[in-house]
């Protein structure tokens, strides 16, 4: 595709692919799960949430909605807030030990990535690393199609119902790797955006901004022309770099964040504004699980692998933790005023669509008008200013660049290269915004 950020180059790839689950959006869709699952031959189905929405209204209409279509349910809620091996083979025993022949997931990314890697395992054993990448696995494909899958998203960020990927925290090393195959992308997704009304301002605020640095990341990747040509289609990466269709998602899923995310935050009885999150997060998804992320999500994992010092309240799950959000959105605004150098129009139309003022910029200020902006978003919603106000350190930089290095395919996804020092640079740039 000819336009001036796809020019073709001459090993380049001159193609994408677009994968896609069927999407019902509305408020109350989820009374339709059960005529829904039915429709993809579901008759004895496994429900995946967690245990605090086990007893939520969300989980009673699906199950109700389940038994009124015929179909009979067992629940399993053991879910932990971001799934590790341990978690995801307790999952995959739960669904060995029955006869479903689908899976329902209600809940945030956890829940989802929970019941996408579960899955696998529970269909194709095989030790825990094997279907991970390098350095950690041998990325061996997963061999075939996996149970059908209906996922119904209750938070506005994580666009895992969208996405062929899951993200499993290893308890051995530590931290998190994506596990990735065209056979966990949901079959079909219902988004309510009622399931966001009761939600706590500072989750709206985490997932708000891991949907917003999705769009971002999406639209400034490196184009899809600038990895290498695939022949075999079943070797193309799911990180495939920026496309036009993850452009589309990513530039609507912007302006509704713009707009919308502070005001989700600070009125929980904002709908307009909760639902066009909720819109904005699945658009981000869809973008995302087409294109990849880059840096700011290779360097979360280096955060959530080194937390030590920080205590996030409201949400269930010991201490150390930083929400997933925060852990990159800490990150982006340094991250984006190095990576404006390659793609400064990208950066200036994604300043532009957040609502930032462009009139007299030029392109030379892209990366710090883009950061200026999500800084200004990050004070009105009450988030941590920087590395430094969850708990880290100069001292921390090295061990946080060492941990990130493992991301690789997401580092090299960003439109700019970066070694060893740049990241340290990086780290360092993010400890603190002023
Ligand atoms: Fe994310």
């Amino acid at each position: 595709m000819h336009c001036q950020y796809f020019a073709p180059t001459d090993q380049g790839a001159d193609t994408f692919t677009v994968a896609m689950p069927k999407l019902t959006f509305g408020r109350g869709c989820l009374r339709e799960t059960g005529s829904r699952a039915a429709g993809l031959g579901m008759s004895r189905v496994a429900l995946f949430t967690d245990s605090y929405l086990f007893d939520s209204e969300y989980v009673h209409t699906v199950k109700n909605s389940l038994r009124s279509a015929g179909l009979s349910v067992a629940v399993y809620s053991d879910v932990r807030i971001e799934p590790c091996d341990d978690t995801v083979m307790k999952a995959a025993g739960f669904l060995s030990e029955d006869e479903f022949d689908g899976v329902v997931s209600v809940g945030g990314g956890s829940v989802i990535d929970t019941a996408k890697a579960a899955l696998i395992y529970a269909l194709y054993p095989a030790d825990f690393v094997d279907y991970f990448g390098p350095p950690i696995g041998q990325g061996r494909p997963v061999p075939g199609p996996v149970l059908p899958h209906l996922a119904c998203p209750t938070t506005s960020g994580t666009g895992s119902e969208c996405t062929s990927l899951a993200v499993i925290r290893m308890n051995q090393l530590n931290t998190k790797f994506v596990i990735a195959s065209p056979h966990i992308l949901p079959d079909e997704a219902l988004i309510d955006p009622a399931c966001c009304q009761t939600l706590p301002a500072n989750v709206v605020a985490s997932t708000g901004f891991d949907l917003l640095s999705h769009a971002i990341e999406c639209y400034t990747a490196r184009a899809y022309t600038r990895w290498d040509r695939i022949d075999d289609p079943a070797k193309r990466p799911l990180i495939q770099g920026a496309n036009p269709w993850s452009d589309l998602a990513a530039r609507e899923a912007l302006q509704l964040v713009g707009q919308y995310l502070v005001r989700g935050v600070q009125d929980a009885a904002d709908v307009e504004a909760r639902d066009n999150l909720m819109w904005g997060a699945t658009l981000a998804g869809m973008a995302f699980g087409n294109s990849g992320t880059h840096l700011p999500h290779a360097l979360s994992y280096g955060v959530t692998h080194l937390m030590r010092n920080v205590t996030t309240k409201g949400y269930a799950v010991d201490s150390p933790f930083v929400p997933h959000g925060i852990s990159v959105i800490v990150n982006s605004p340094s991250i984006f005023r190095y990576t404006a150098e390659a793609a400064p129009k990208r950066h200036l139309d994604a300043a532009k669509l957040l609502g930032a003022d462009c009139r007299q910029a030029t392109p030379a200020e892209a990366g710090e008008i883009l950061a200026s902006r999500i800084i200004d978003m990050m004070r009105a919603t009450a988030i941590p200013n920087g590395l430094g106000a969850i708990g880290f350190s100069a001292a921390d930089v090295r061990a946080l660049t060492d941990s990130a290095l493992r991301q690789k395919r997401a580092i090299a996804n960003a439109p700019r290269d970066s070694n060893a020092t740049d990241i340290e640079n990086l780290y360092s740039g993010a400890l603190a915004y002023w």
